[in-house]
C-alpha cells in the first residue's frame, strides 16, 4: 500500500525542526524563567510545536489553547475570524506567550493578540514556528520567529491541508 506521505517535499526536517525548537526555548527560558507564563497554543496547528517547546522549558508554567473558526477551508484566509474555543484561563495580569505555528498572512495572529490584549495581560508576546513574510497583509511584530519558509504551502508537524498530514514528522509541501 502507498504511503499517503509520498506526495510530500520534505522542506525541514525533524532535526532541524528540533535544533530550531531548542534555540527558542532558550530565547523563552532567559525572558520567561521567573514569570510563571502562560503559553497559549492556537490549534489545531500548533499542537505539535507547542507539545515540543514546553518539553525544552524547565521552569514554572501554564498551558491553554484557543481556536478560531476562519472562515473558508483549504488554503485561503478569508479574513472572517471570530473565537470557536476560548481559554479557561483568567489572562488579566498574567504573562501570555502566543504560540503559532505559522504567521502567513498575519490576519490570525494580529486578531487574536488584539482579543487577549483587551483582556489586559501583564505582557503579550508572539512565537511563531514558521514565519511567511512574502504574503503578509497585516504587520504583525513577532517576538520570537523559528524560521522564515518561501511561498509555498507547508504541511506535517502539526500542519495540515484540509485536515490531512498533521501527523507528518518533518515539515514539506505538496508536489503539484
Ligand atoms: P494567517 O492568518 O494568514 O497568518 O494564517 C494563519 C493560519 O493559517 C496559521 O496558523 C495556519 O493554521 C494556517 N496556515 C497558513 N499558512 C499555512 C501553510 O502553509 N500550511 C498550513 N497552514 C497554514
Ligand atoms: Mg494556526
Amino acid at each position: 500500500m502507498d504511503s499517503q506521505t509520498d506526495n510530500i517535499r520534505v522542506l525541514i526536517t525533524l532535526k532541524k525542526i528540533a535544533a530550531v525548537v531548542k534555540s527558542l526555548a532558550g530565547e523563552i527560558t532567559r525572558d520567561y524563567h521567573d514569570k510563571r507564563p502562560l503559553l497559549v497554543g492556537v490549534l489545531k496547528g500548533s499542537f505539535i510545536f507547542l507539545a515540543d517547546l514546553v518539553r525544552q522549558l524547565d521552569f514554572p508554567l501554564e498551558v491553554d489553547f484557543i481556536q478560531l473558526t476562519s472562515y473558508g477551508s483549504g488554503k485561503e484566509n478569508t479574513g472572517m475570524i471570530e473565537v470557536d474555543h476560548d481559554l479557561r484561563t483568567n489572562i488579566a495580569g498574567r504573562h501570555v506567550l502566543l504560540v503559532e505555528d505559522i504567521i502567513d498572512t498575519g490576519i490570525t495572529a494580529s486578531y487574536l493578540l488584539g482579543v487577549l490584549g483587551e483582556r489586559e495581560p501583564a505582557s503579550l508576546k508572539l512565537c511563531t514556528l514558521m514565519d511567511k513574510p512574502s504574503r503578509r497583509r497585516v504587520p504583525v511584530k513577532i517576538d520570537y520567529a523559528g524560521l522564515t519558509v518561501p511561498d509555498r504551502f507547508v504541511v506535517g508537524y502539526g500542519l495540515d491541508n484540509n485536515e490531512e498530514y498533521r501527523h507528518f514528522p518533518h515539515i514539506g509541501y505538496l508536489e503539484d
